[in-house]
C-alpha cells in the first residue's frame, strides 16, 4: 500500500467478518470510514448528495452507477446501520424506515396486492392488528387473525389468496411462543411469505431467518435502540425480496433519519451484553413475581415450566426482557399497582434500560375491541413490566410496593 492511501483503513472486508461471533458482528459489520478514517461511524446529515457531472447524475439516477443520490433512500449512515444489521440476523439485506410500524407497512405494500389474503396471530402489537384490520383492509386486503400457538388454526384459515403469515414470538405481551418452522412450511406450501417481528428477542436471542422466515421486521424503538431515543424500524430478507421493500420505501419515504441510524448503529454495539443482563434480571424478576399472593399469573417465555418450553429452548437463547402478570382484581388493582411504582417508569415503551410498566388493555392494546382483547388474552389485571438494566433488587423492591398498595385495597 502506498503512502497517503487509506483504502485499507476504509471499512472492514466483509470476508474478514465471515465466521466471527454475533458480539463481533454487533461491533464491526457494515462500517465504511470516509477519507477522515473515523474510528466511530460517522453521520452524514444531508439531504441530497452531489455529481461530479450530468452525466454522473443521469448515471446514478438510472442504476447504471451505484452511489448515493438523496436522503429519502441512499444515506450513508442509514447504510451502515442496515449493514450491521443484516449481518447479526443472517439476512442478505435490509432496509431501514422511520418506525416500525413503517416497517411492517412497507412490507405489506411492496409485496401484497388487492384480494390478498393474510394470515396473523391475535397476540401481535395493538397497532399491527390495527394496520391489518383497519386500513390494509380498506385497500382490499384481508386479515384473518388466529391464535399464536394452534398450527392447526393457521393452517384452517389459509385461503387460495393467502400471500403471507404475519406473528411475533414471544408474542406481546403474553409471552407465547409459535413454532416457526411449522408455520414457515405451511406458508412456503401455499406459496405465502412467512414474516416474523423479532422485536422482542432481536437477532442475539433469535434467529428467525434459520427457522424458514422469509422476512423479518424490527421496531428498532425497542431493544435495538436500547436506551430510548429514537423511533425507527428495520425489514430484513433476502436481495430479491428486499428490492421491493426499498423500492416502496423509497417512492412512499417512510425513511429513516441519519441521526437516528447513528444512534441504532451504537445501540447495536452493546446489544448482545445488554440482551444477555436483560435476560438474568428479568428471569430474577418473573421467578420472585409467581411467589407473590397479590399475583394470579405470571407470563414469562424463560420459566422452565412455559407451555412451549421446548419450542422456546430450540428458537431463543435467552427468555429475553419482558414479563407480563395478573394481579388478583381488576383495572382498579392493576392501575393502584402501577400508580405505586416509584422507580419503574409508567410509559409504552419497551427494551429500554430504564424499566418501563404498562397496562396492555388501556394504552398499547387500547384500540382494540373488547372481543378482540378477550381472544387476545387482554384482561383489565394484565400488567406489563419491560425489564431494564437496574438492579433487581431494586426493581423486586419497587414492584413490593405496588404490591402492598393492592393489598391496602382489601383492607
Ligand atoms: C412487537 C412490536 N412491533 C412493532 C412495534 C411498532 O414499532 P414503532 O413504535 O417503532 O413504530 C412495536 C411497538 O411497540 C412492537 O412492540
Amino acid at each position: 500500500m502506498k503512502d497517503g492511501d487509506n483504502s485499507a483503513n476504509r471499512g472492514i472486508p466483509q470476508a474478514d467478518l465471515t465466521g466471527v461471533s454475533d458480539d463481533t458482528l454487533a461491533v464491526r459489520a457494515g462500517q465504511q470510514r470516509t477519507t477522515e478514517l473515523e474510528h466511530s461511524e460517522a453521520i452524514f446529515p444531508t439531504s441530497s448528495f452531489v455529481y461530479n457531472s450530468a452525466a454522473q447524475a443521469a448515471a446514478r439516477f438510472s442504476g447504471q452507477e451505484p452511489g448515493n443520490i438523496y436522503s429519502r433512500f441512499t444515506n450513508p449512515t442509514v447504510a451502515m446501520f442496515e449493514k450491521r444489521i443484516a449481518a447479526m440476523e443472517g439476512g442478505e439485506r435490509a432496509v431501514a424506515t422511520g418506525s416500525g410500524m413503517s416497517a411492517v407497512l412497507s412490507t405489506v405494500m411492496a409485496l401484497l396486492q388487492q384480494g390478498d389474503h393474510v394470515v396473523c396471530s391475535t397476540g401481535v402489537f395493538g397497532t399491527t392488528t390495527v394496520l391489518f384490520q383497519k386500513y390494509l383492509a380498506r385497500f382490499g386486503v384481508q386479515t384473518t387473525f388466529v391464535s399464536l400457538t394452534d398450527p392447526a388454526a393457521w393452517e384452517a384459515a389459509i385461503t387460495p389468496r393467502t400471500r403471507m403469515l404475519f406473528l411475533e414470538t414471544p408474542s406481546n405481551p403474553l409471552c407465547e411462543i409459535a413454532d416457526m418452522q411449522a408455520l414457515a412450511d405451511l406458508a412456503h406450501r401455499h406459496k405465502a411469505w412467512f414474516v416474523v417481528d423479532n422485536c422482542f428477542c432481536t437477532p442475539v436471542l433469535q434467529k428467525p431467518l434459520l427457522f424458514g422466515a422469509d422476512i423479518i421486521i424490527h421496531s428498532a424503538t425497542k431493544y435495538l435502540d436500547g436506551q430510548g431515543r429514537c423511533v425507527g424500524g428495520v425489514v430484513v430478507g433476502s436481495e430479491e425480496t428486499m428490492n421491493e421493500v426499498y423500492s416502496f420505501m423509497r417512492s412512499a419515504g417512510p425513511s429513516m433519519s441519519p441521526f437516528n441510524a447513528w444512534v441504532f448503529l451504537k445501540g447495536l454495539e452493546t446489544l448482545p451484553i445488554r440482551m444477555r443482563a436483560h435476560c438474568e434480571y428479568a428471569s430474577k424478576v418473573a421467578h420472585w413475581l409467581r411467589e407473590q399472593p397479590a399475583i394470579e399469573q405470571v407470563f414469562y417465555a424463560g420459566f422452565e415450566d412455559h407451555p412451549q418450553r421446548a419450542l422456546a429452548l430450540k428458537q431463543q437463547s435467552g427468555g429475553g426482557g419482558v414479563l407480563s402478570f395478573r394481579v388478583r382484581g381488576g383495572r382498579e388493582e392493576a392501575w393502584r399497582f402501577i400508580d405505586n411504582l416509584r422507580l419503574i417508569s409508567i410509559t409504552a415503551n419497551l427494551g429500554d434500560t430504564k424499566s418501563t410498566v404498562t397496562h396492555p388493555a388501556t394504552t398499547t392494546h387500547g384500540r382494540l375491541s373488547d372481543g378482540d382483547k378477550e381472544i387476545s388474552g387482554i384482561t383489565e389485571n394484565l400488567v406489563r413490566i419491560s425489564v431494564g438494566l437496574e438492579s433487581p433488587q431494586d426493581l423486586i423492591a419497587d414492584i413490593q410496593r405496588g404490591l402492598d398498595a393492592i393489598s391496602q385495597l382489601s383492607q
